[in-house]
């Protein structure tokens, strides 16, 4: 994740007014803002399971505003934070809520993704494989389950397989709007993330919803989740 660090126009101010205690604070904080991070692959290399027009407007137009919006409240939370204006700092939770999460689930998205040549689609073989079966069924019961619970959910979500830490244990769970994983529980790890929002899948599969649920796992990239499973899990 890129992280770039900025000095706000208020420590700028500060600065030159001559170094106001808490304008230093706040530049030894090394306040940061977020970027849009480049996709591992080239915005056709999906295709035909998703096409270059969706992953060209679902990154540089979707994502890139989540980057956008989020920025733009962890400023005005600064500022807040520095008058000591508490309605405003409640105010803004649900933008970076709303924002943060859309910038974080979308990050692990693009690596959840893969072209087939580089081997997307290709079942996870080792430790997660076995996991897979053992606490879901079998690959083709967690596929059907995902499958059948974005299909379900209502509105705009994520679809999820994570790993519970504490229990050593992979759980399938769905969340709302831009809802990381985490707030679903603090010890759930996300290893695939699957988008059911609209802008995700309209422009090629209209309303058929079931169909790209089908097609995405053409280029799932259990490489990926595979690494990060064995992270976690030793
Ligand atoms: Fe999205």
């Amino acid at each position: 994740m890129a992280l770039r660090t900025i000095v706000s126009r208020k420590t700028l101010a500060a600065l030159g007014s001559g170094l106001r205690a808490e304008a230093r604070l706040a530049a030894s904080r090394g306040l940061v803002t977020f970027s849009l991070p480049d996709l591992p692959y080239d915005y056709g290399a999906l295709e035909p399971a998703i096409s270059a027009e969706i992953m060209q407007l679902h990154h540089q137009k979707h994502h890139q505003t989540y980057v956008t919006n989020y920025n733009k409240a962890l400023e005005q939370l600064e500022d807040a934070m520095a008058k000591g204006d508490a309605l405003a700092v409640v105010k803004l939770q649900s933008a970076i809520k709303f924002n943060g999460g859309g910038h974080i689930n979308h990050s692990i998205f693009w690596k959840n993704l893969s072209p087939i040549r580089e081997g997307g689609g290709e079942p996870p073989k080792g430790s997660l494989g076995w996991a897979i079966d053992t606490d879901l069924g079998s690959m083709e019961a967690l596929v059907q389950r995902m499958n059948a619970e974005g299909a379900a959910l209502q509105g705009s979500g994520w679809v999820w397989l994570g790993l519970d830490k504490d229990f050593k244990k992979l759980v399938v769970e769905t969340t709302a709007n831009q809802d990381p994983l985490v707030t679903k529980g603090a010890n759930l790890v996300p290893l695939i993330g699957i988008d059911v929002w609209e802008h995700a899948y309209y422009l090629q599969y209209k309303n058929v919803k079931p169909d790209y649920l089908k097609n995405i796992w053409k280029v799932i990239n259990w490489k990926y989740a595979s690494e990060v499973y064995e992270k976690e899990c030793h």
